[in-house]
């Protein structure tokens, strides 16, 4: 089974983009899921049917899900939430408050894995097309099972003792403690938590498509996510480089044409040699299965959208005793003399004609860049 999470800038066309490939893969025969983890759906406007909680069948071999948040944090976080909720008023807060109050942060976001978690048990699925909130919120997404795993246990190992050996002395005073069903429903939370770590950390199976438009902010923003993808160790394996305008003679347009074809020279830039998939801005919105259909066609021709597109780690980081260390992925510009340039986070590598632009992640922002040196088809460069 595989899993594809499309992320990118807000408006850029992830909706689309994830319909677009879902479409295509159900056509090539793929038993295909979309589900839209953005708590503003719009999947069902872009399908053009209505959807639910539940998948619904789109056509033949396609279902389309929107996640409804709020049950879910109810399903999987019920007895932690009451638990919460009721300390939460014993405290003082008033009741609404605390219920807002007991919802973690990252229980929504979680909330959505869970339910990819649970569909890729069931095996009814060849394909799960995963359609995220914008960039940021997705960037967080992924790495919220490590970091709310790491809480969990923390908190609740220190809980568990305390309440051991306070039980006693608590029954006096007005504390709530936590009793046996919050323990279970939080051991039932961190096997969850360790089946989502697991999907979504395997290469064979996951990846990650950035969806962007060819303008300045966007591809700002992509490669960020784009560093912090891979300094979390995901696979980016495409690129879908959406909106691109058709040439034209009308002066305003024309303009515009330009002003893209310099952001999609700096897109290959940027990303090569991960595939680049290009699709054109069409000529109305892109809405209905018919149009949503046609742009998957044209924009995986008779390639298959499953397809892991490429599995290069692009860019790493290593922390060694008093310096970190950048990789780079150049495999064809070995022997050559290299410039780099730094302007805080903006990094630029040029080495003859060809130019790397990436966004260093905040740990080596504030660094200089050293020595460098080439290293079995990476360009190795020290920070301090
Ligand atoms: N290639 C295209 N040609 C024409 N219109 C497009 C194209 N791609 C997307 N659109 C339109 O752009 C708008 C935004 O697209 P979409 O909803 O897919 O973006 P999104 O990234 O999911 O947005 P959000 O961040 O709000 O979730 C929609 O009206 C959609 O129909
Ligand atoms: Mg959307």
């Amino acid at each position: 089974m595989r899993i594809i999470f499309h992320t990118g800038k807000g408006g850029v066309g992830k909706t689309t983009m994830s319909a677009a490939t879902a479409l295509k893969a159900a056509k090539m025969g793929y038993r295909t899921l979309v589900i839209s983890t953005d708590p503003a759906h719009s999947l069902s406007d872009s399908l053009n049917i209505p959807l639910s909680g539940n998948p619904v069948e789109v056509t033949k071999n396609l279902w389309a899900q929107e996640v409804n948040v709020l049950d879910e944090i109810r399903e999987h976080w019920g007895e932690l939430q009451t638990y919460m909720s009721s300390l939460l008023i014993t405290k003082g807060f008033d009741n609404i408050v605390a219920d807002e109050l007991a919802v973690a942060p990252g229980m929504e976001e979680l909330s959505s894995l869970f339910q990819l978690n649970l569909h890729a048990k069931s095996g009814k699925f060849d394909l799960i097309v995963i359609d995220c909130a914008p960039t940021g919120e997705s960037v967080r997404l992924l790495t919220l099972p490590d970091i709310v795993d790491w809480y969990v246990t923390k908190l609740f190992s220190v809980a568990r003792t305390a309440v051991g050996f306070m039980r006693p002395i608590m029954m006096k005073t007005s504390l709530l403690l936590p009793d046996d069903n919050v323990f279970g429903s939080v051991e039932k939370l961190l096997k969850q938590i360790a089946e989502v770590k697991e999907i979504v950390n395997d290469p064979e199976q996951t990846s990650i498509r950035i969806i962007l438009n060819p303008e300045k902010m966007v591809l700002k923003e992509s490669q960020r996510a784009f560093t912090y993808f891979n300094l979390y160790g995901y696979n980016v394996d495409a690129i879908l480089c959406n909106k691109i305008l058709p040439d034209s003679e009308d002066p305003h347009y024309k303009k515009w044409a330009e002003l893209q074809k310099k952001y999609l020279h700096e897109v290959d830039e940027s990303f090569l040699p991960i595939p680049i998939f290009k699709n054109r801005m069409i000529n109305t919105e892109a809405v209905g299965i018919e149009l949503l259909e046609m742009i998957g066609d044209e924009m995986f021709g008779d390639q298959d959208p499953t397809k892991i597109m490429f599995k290069e780690q692009l860019q790493k980081i290593r922390k060694e005793k008093n310096y970190y260390v950048l990789s780079i992925y150049m495999p064809l510009v070995e022997k050559e003399k290299f410039v780099l340039k730094k302007n805080n986070e903006d990094f630029i590598i040029e080495v003859g004609n060809f130019r790397k632009n990436i966004v260093l992640p905040r740990t080596l922002a504030s660094l200089s860049p050293g020595d460098a040196n080439f290293v079995n088809g990476y360009l190795e460069i020290k920070f301090s």
